[in-house]
């Protein structure tokens, strides 16, 4: 049976992986922080540890696994990771797990690696205009990425390509756009525009309105999940070591995406512009490489995708507003007896 070792496992992209893993008949180890936050965790075994720590790597890849995926980063969506706020953490702290996990992977001869770098890594150069017509893999130098977390993740492509030169690792290095589904972070801080927007409308009237950062003219590209997993997997195993984007062509403002949530909703929604972390003005993913090199690139719709997605986060808002309205347990005090 081949072995698969998940780091990140507990967060939204590791935990779905870890699941198409075992339907794929792999034994799956996962490691993070934490557990899964919204189902249990599919994995034959789990290590609840931290990655900064290379004895915990070291106790991950503890024999050779035949597929490892590095997916453990401080990560968030623009409210995260564009306030300034926590640049430090994120710089250290994924960067520490990724030169920690090579060492520890190099130890056991697990040199088949898949690390997930981001679209944050391409210059803001090329994305100040709303009208992006695809950052191409090309696209990435001369750098200048314009978050922290652009650039941790640069510095991490070259680690893992240097390992490759100098220690015989096949790294699979792919740039994801702005991955969206089930079972992502919706309402912690960490949620990205598709999550964020989904709550919103969700938990608007209708007639609603729903507070947007900016005026809404600012455009991305949003994969869905199982699109992100087959480009990952059918990536991993190609003998092309990348770096290549995974993420749609489908490039929308940020008010249209309100629009198309609202719609799924069947509610009438209103946006309200507000001052808040913006990002670029413009991306959107080009996937000639990718389709050159795999025959494959992400085809569904964001609007199929962006309705599972609703669907869950709508039993979410559902969930939590029964909980808050539940009456509250009436907790009594003891009886004082006066002493006769
Ligand atoms: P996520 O935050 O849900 O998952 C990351 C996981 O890493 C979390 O569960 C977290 O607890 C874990 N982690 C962080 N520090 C750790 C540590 N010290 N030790 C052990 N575990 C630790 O994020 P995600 O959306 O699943 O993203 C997965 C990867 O893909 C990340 O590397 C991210 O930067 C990259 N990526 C994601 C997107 C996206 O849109 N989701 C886009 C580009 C790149
Ligand atoms: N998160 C969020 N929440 N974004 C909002 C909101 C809101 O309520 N309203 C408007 N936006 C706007 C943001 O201001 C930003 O301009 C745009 O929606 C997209 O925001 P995010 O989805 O949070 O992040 P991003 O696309 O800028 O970056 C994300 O994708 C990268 C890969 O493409 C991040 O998750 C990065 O970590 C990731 O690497």
């Amino acid at each position: 049976m081949k072995k698969a070792l998940v780091c990140g496992a507990g967060g939204f992209i590791g935990s779905h992986l870890v699941k198409r893993l075992k339907a794929e008949g792999f034994w799956v180890r996962g490691v993070d922080l934490k557990y899964p936050r919204f189902s249990p965790t599919q994995a034959d075994d789990f290590i609840v540890g931290d990655l900064r720590d290379l004895s915990v790597c070291h106790e991950a890849v503890d024999a050779r696994f035949d597929e490892v995926y590095q997916l453990a980063a401080d990560m968030g969506g623009a409210g995260y990771i564009f306030t300034g706020e926590n640049d430090a953490s994120v710089m250290h702290n994924s960067a520490q797990i990724n030169l920690n996990i090579l060492e520890a992977c190099r130890r056991r001869n697990s040199f088949r690696i898949f690390y997930s770098s981001s679209a944050c890594i391409y210059p803001e150069y090329r994305q100040l205009d709303a009208d992006n017509a695809g950052l191409a893999e090309s696209d990435a130098y001369p750098a200048a990425p314009d978050s922290e977390y652009g650039w941790e993740k640069l510095f991490s492509e070259r680690l893992y390509a240097a390992y490759a030169r100098n220690h015989g690792f096949e790294v699979r290095v792919a740039r994801y756009h702005n991955i969206f589904g089930p079972e992502g972070a919706w309402n912690d801080g960490k949620e990205k525009a598709p999550a964020a927007i989904c709550r919103k409308v969700a938990q608007a009237g209708n007639p609603g309105e729903i507070e947007i950062w900016g005026d809404g003219e600012q455009t991305r590209s949003f994969l869905y999940i199982d699109e992100c997993l087959d480009g990952t997997i059918r990536f991993m195993r190609s003998d092309w070591a990348g770096p290549v984007n995974i993420g749609s062509e489908e490039m929308v403002s940020i008010n249209r995406l309100a629009a198309i949530a609202a719609e799924i909703a069947g509610k009438k929604i209103t946006p309200r512009h507000i001052p808040g972390p913006l990002g670029v003005r413009g991306r959107n993913s080009n996937n000639k490489l990718i389709f050159e090199k795999l025959g494959w690139r992400p085809s569904q719709p964001l609007a199929n995708g962006l309705a599972k997605t609703y669907a869950w986060i709508d039993q979410q808002v559902q969930k939590a507003k029964r909980l808050k309205d539940a009456p509250k347990p009436v907790i009594r005090q003891p009886e004082i007896v006066a002493a006769e």
